[in-house]
This record gives structure tokens, C-alpha cells and sequence, in this order.
């Protein structure tokens, strides 16, 4: 490394220090870390005791996703998730969060209606969950439901490219925006979204270097799930990228643990202690 390169690294690794420290995140500390180019650290949490865990570990954003009707309740897509549903999913992160800004999806159903129906799930899960914002999927469709929301004072996450609950129109999960008019369609939502006043836009699933044109052309900070390395944030599912779900492996899901084989292997040892008699043993009884 050249002595500028180091100094660049150093101070690099001061600024993110220094977001580390941040008391409370929140969407203006997103946008200036945006400035400061220090990535922003999004999982996804569904419960309290995980979601402690993730405050506690300095992940920056926490997203009750509508992915919880995937890997909480075992639904093959996001659709069937109720807004009642959500709401129980959210309160319980907020329970647990003391540092993170907690996202909270809109789920299929609440908001495509009118920007009323929209408002009026946002407010629910603004007041009975106790969220710091919400997420909703698509781009010109919600612009006015976007406009909306963000006029009643409630912070707006978009989310472009793979739209988990337009997924009967699409057909298929593949990466989205490779042809020059879906790309061309997904840079003007985004621009759309930024004036409606999102603060932060997920994009999912598309060619790396349409997620480092749309995160340079936005002031808003990008948060990536298989758009590329150079979106100002990233994010993935906890319980894809803790190995728990071990059927789905995209290319873009890095794993960190194995913890289906951990936890399968403590079961079993449980059971077999059980079964020879040797849980509980003298010091663990009363
Ligand atoms: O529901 C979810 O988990 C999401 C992420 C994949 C961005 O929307």
C-alpha cells in the first residue's frame, strides 16, 4: 500500500469507528454515512431473543421482513404474511433494539390498494409495533402511497429490481433489469422514489453494475441483496446467512455459520441424554 492508500485506509476505518459509536441510528446517520462512505450493516429479525443479539453485534439497520412468511411460518412466497402478523413480528425486534433503525415491510395486500390503505398500515405498524420506519416494494406504482406516508412524518424504505411479492408476475426469481428497458424503467423509479422523499432504497437481485450506477446517481443511500459490492449498504436474510435454511443458495448469500448442523447436532445429543438417563444429572436437580 502506498502511504496515501494507508492514510485513506486509516481514515476510513476512523469513520466507521465513529458510526460504531452512534448512540441511535437513524435515517440521518444512514444518510451520513452515505457521505462518509462507510457501508451500512442491514439483517433481517423476526423475534426478540435474535434481534438483541443483532443490537448487540452494532448491525446498523434491522429489517422485519416480509420474509418472515418464508422462514418464520414456511409460506413458499412472501404474499400470505398478514399486516396483524407483522405487527406482532415488529413489536417484538422493538422490544429488543436499543442502537439499530428498525425497517418494517408493508406486507403484499396492505398498501397496492390506494395510498389511504397505505397510510393507514403504515400508521398501524408505526403505532402498535413501535417501528422507525417502513419498506414497501415498487417504483412509479407507490409513488403517490411513498408521498404519502413520508407527508404523515413516516420515514419510506423503497425496494427495486426482485420484488419478492410480484413474484406470480415475474414467474421466476431470477436476476432482474439485464435488458436495456427493465434497466432503463428501474433507474427512473429510483430517481422517482428518491424525490418522493425515500430515505434508502433496497435493490435486489441485479447486475452489479447497474446497483453502482443507481447508487451513485441517488444521494439516498442503496442497500444491496445481489446488486454488487458498491451499493452503500448491504443485506441478507438472518436465517439464510446463518445457515439455519439450508435449501436456498443464490450466488449472493454468503454463509456464516452452519447453525442447522450445530443445532441438529445438540438436539440430538439432548436426546440421547435423555433416553440413557444421564439429563438431568445430581447438580441439575432440586
Ligand atoms: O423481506 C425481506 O427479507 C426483504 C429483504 C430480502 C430485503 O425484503
Amino acid at each position: 500500500m502506498t502511504s496515501e492508500a494507508t492514510a485513506t485506509h486509516i481514515a476510513a476505518q476512523k469513520a466507521a469507528e465513529d458510526f460504531r459509536r452512534v448512540k441511535k441510528v437513524t435515517t440521518h446517520t444512514l444518510q451520513e454515512m452515505k457521505q462518509a462512505r462507510v457501508k451500512i450493516a442491514m439483517l433481517t429479525a423476526y423475534d426478540f431473543s435474535l434481534a438483541r443479539i443483532l443490537d448487540d453485534a452494532g448491525v446498523d439497520v434491522i429489517l422485519v421482513g416480509d420474509s418472515a412468511s418464508n422462514v418464520m411460518a414456511g409460506h413458499e412466497t412472501t404474499l400470505p404474511i398478514t399486516l396483524d402478523q407483522m405487527v406482532y413480528h415488529a413489536a417484538s425486534v422493538v422490544r429488543a433494539v436499543r442502537r439499530a433503525l428498525v425497517v418494517v415491510d408493508l406486507p403484499f395486500g396492505s398498501y397496492q390498494g390506494n395510498s389511504k390503505e397505505a397510510l393507514n398500515s403504515a400508521i398501524r405498524i408505526m403505532k402498535e409495533a413501535g417501528a422507525h420506519a417502513v419498506k414497501l416494494e415498487g417504483g412509479r406504482e407507490v409513488k403517490e402511497s411513498v408521498e404519502r406516508i413520508v407527508a404523515a412524518g413516516v420515514p419510506v424504505m423503497g425496494h427495486l429490481g426482485l420484488t419478492p411479492q410480484s413474484i406470480y408476475k415475474f414467474g421466476t426469481y431470477v436476476v432482474r433489469a439485464t435488458d436495456p428497458a427493465e434497466a432503463n424503467r428501474l433507474r427512473e423509479d429510483a430517481l422517482l422514489l428518491e424525490q418522493s422523499g425515500c430515505f434508502a432504497l433496497v435493490l435486489e437481485k441485479i447486475p452489479a453494475a447497474l446497483g453502482a450506477e443507481v447508487s451513485s446517481l441517488l444521494k439516498i443511500p442503496t442497500i444491496g441483496i445481489g446488486a454488487g459490492a458498491a451499493c452503500d449498504g448491504q443485506v441478507l436474510v438472518l436465517h439464510d446467512m446463518l445457515g439455519i435454511n439450508q435449501e436456498f443458495k443464490p450466488r449472493f448469500l454468503r454463509r456464516y455459520l452452519n447453525l442447522y448442523d450445530s443445532i441438529k447436532d445438540a438436539v440430538h445429543r439432548y436426546c440421547d441424554d435423555v433416553k440413557q438417563g444421564s439429563f438431568p444429572a445430581p447438580h441439575e436437580q432440586y
